[in-house]
């Protein structure tokens, strides 16, 4: 596809590897709709020791986001574990990072999304999910859901919810992404993907 195909970010932050599934999943929903495209990409880990630096390329799963990433994408999926009931720091970090955007209304009426993974059912998904929406609305983006049309809401009794995709990692955060999560996770996928064409040619007639 070229240079101009309008691609959805799928940015996530992920530890242990329970997220980076979801975001695989959540891209393979973008790229089952006709005219898109989704583009992996993570973020560093933060520390507190100032001097720590990571090497630019990572070892291994997706590139680092960098602004360009963001400016240039028609929606958003933005995918973090809980922590504490919220998004980790390292995603919390790169989008401190972004008040240029804000300024410029680079995202305002773009698509978004949130997933997340937490080691306990009750641990903070919809928490996570419902603060991770937060900057996403300063920055004009217009959030997605998932609608109870996805019937797999129903049935789940892990992760899910109309909030964002979520999965439920365990104790020792090694559950593997089960059927029902994969599904929504797809489905998340396909309706940003949808919604993002949708939107990407309202803001080109308004030009
Ligand atoms: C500092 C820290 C805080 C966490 N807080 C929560 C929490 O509030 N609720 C929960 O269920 N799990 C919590 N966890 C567990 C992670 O959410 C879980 O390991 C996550 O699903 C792993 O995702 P990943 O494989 O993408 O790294 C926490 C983990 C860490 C390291």
């Amino acid at each position: 596809m070229s240079e101009m195909t309008p691609y959805v970010l799928v940015l996530y932050y992920s530890r242990s590897g329970a997220t980076a599934t979801m975001a695989q999943q959540i891209a393979a929903g973008v790229e089952s709709v006709p005219g898109i495209q989704a583009r992996l990409r993570t973020v560093a880990p933060v520390s507190t020791t100032c001097e720590a630096v990571d090497p630019e390329i990572p070892a291994e799963g997706a590139v680092y986001a960098d602004l360009d990433d963001l400016r240039n994408c028609s929606a958003l999926a933005l995918g973090s574990p809980t922590r504490f009931g919220n998004m980790a720091a390292p995603l919390k970090y790169f989008i401190d990072s972004t008040s240029s955007l804000w300024m410029n209304g680079a995202l305002i009426d773009k698509p978004a999304s949130a997933f997340t993974s937490t080691s306990s059912l009750h641990g903070g998904q919809e928490s996570t999910l419902l603060t991770m929406l937060v900057p996403l609305l300063h920055h004009g983006m217009v959030y997605a859901g998932v609608p109870y049309s996805e019937t797999t809401l129903l049935e789940t009794q892990t992760g899910g919810t109309p909030y964002g995709a979520s999965h439920l990692a365990g104790t020792r955060s090694d559950r593997s992404v089960d059927e029902h999560e994969r599904a929504l996770c797809i489905a998340q996928g396909k309706r940003l993907a949808r919604l993002a064409l949708a939107l990407h040619a309202m803001r080109q007639e308004a030009l």
